[in-house]
């Protein structure tokens, strides 16, 4: 193989001391985690770009004065990021206590991505106010929409726009009242969504959720191909007892993860 059939060459960099390489165009994040380092985050998940507004992924770069997310940043050859100091793990926990604020007294989903990182960080409590909470909106057959549990993370956003192309999630308004909207403010039932479900599986906390048996704790997951057409979309049955509690997309050659409203919700 000669040096040109190799591909671009890794780049070298430390987190916590700890030498690491990151794929070219690959971010702080992504690269700590195929090494087996977890660094907390929510607004970014596979498959969608980056949007850097949660920053419960703060890292620290040695010569920069501000932490960086590491979601968005990219390292360079040689750079030096610290998670494991009290500065960095005292900013993610103080987001993650405002996100507590936020979701005050709101149902998270059992695998709630949020819940999962505020244990994670011995956040058990807040010290700040609870938002006015949206009400709950339960006009659709097939989503629960309950944006007391939303944390702006703009996830369905993107899962709906740049994904689906469908475009029908929006933000609202501005500052502490910054919600998400369907269309001009519709209830989604009256919207043009087609419930593919992309946002429900992109919602990190239960925001979004199936409309039956929506915070029940799945047994056990079933790999399996959707059965409504010849796309061959694979897909993950989350089972309890003999019941089939939700759906959602696996990364298979025809869908990579995605589903339409019959294999999802059908
Ligand atoms: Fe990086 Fe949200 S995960 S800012």
């Amino acid at each position: 193989m000669s040096a040109d059939d190799a591909g671009p060459a890794p780049i070298p960099f430390t987190l916590d001391g700890r030498a690491l390489d990151a794929r070219p165009g690959e971010t702080i994040l992504s690269a700590a985690a195929r090494h087996g380092i977890a660094i907390p985050h929510l607004c970014a998940a596979d498959g969608l770009a980056p949007a850097g507004n949660c920053r419960a992924c703060v890292v620290a770069i040695d010569g920069e004065r501000t932490l960086a997310p590491a979601c968005c940043r990219t390292p360079a050859a040689g750079m030096q990021v610290q998670l494991e100091t009290e500065r960095v793990r005292k900013a993610q926990r103080l987001v993650l206590e405002l996100l507590a604020a936020e979701t005050a007294g709101a149902v998270q989903k059992p695998d709630s991505e949020l819940t999962h990182w505020q244990q994670a960080l011995g956040v058990t409590s807040t010290r700040f106010a609870a938002r006015m909470q949206p009400p709950a909106d339960a006009s659709h057959p097939a989503i629960r929409v309950a944006l007391d549990a939303c944390i702006q993370c703009t996830r369905c956003l993107r899962a709906c726009r740049d994904v689906q192309v469908n475009d029908v999630i929006g933000l609202a308004a501005r500052g502490h009242d910054t919600r998400i909207v369907f269309d001009l403010d519709d209830p989604l039932a009256a919207s043009s969504c087609v419930a593919c479900g992309e946002c429900v599986q992109a919602c990190p906390t239960g925001a979004l959720l199936p409309a039956r048996e929506a915070v029940s704790v799945a047994e056990r997951v079933v790999p399996s191909v959707c059965p409504y057409c010849g796309v061959g979309c694979q897909l993950d049955y989350h089972v309890a007892g003999q019941r089939i509690l939700r759906v959602s997309g696996r990364d298979g050659p025809a869908n990579h993860g995605r589903l339409c409203v019959k294999g999802r919700f059908g």
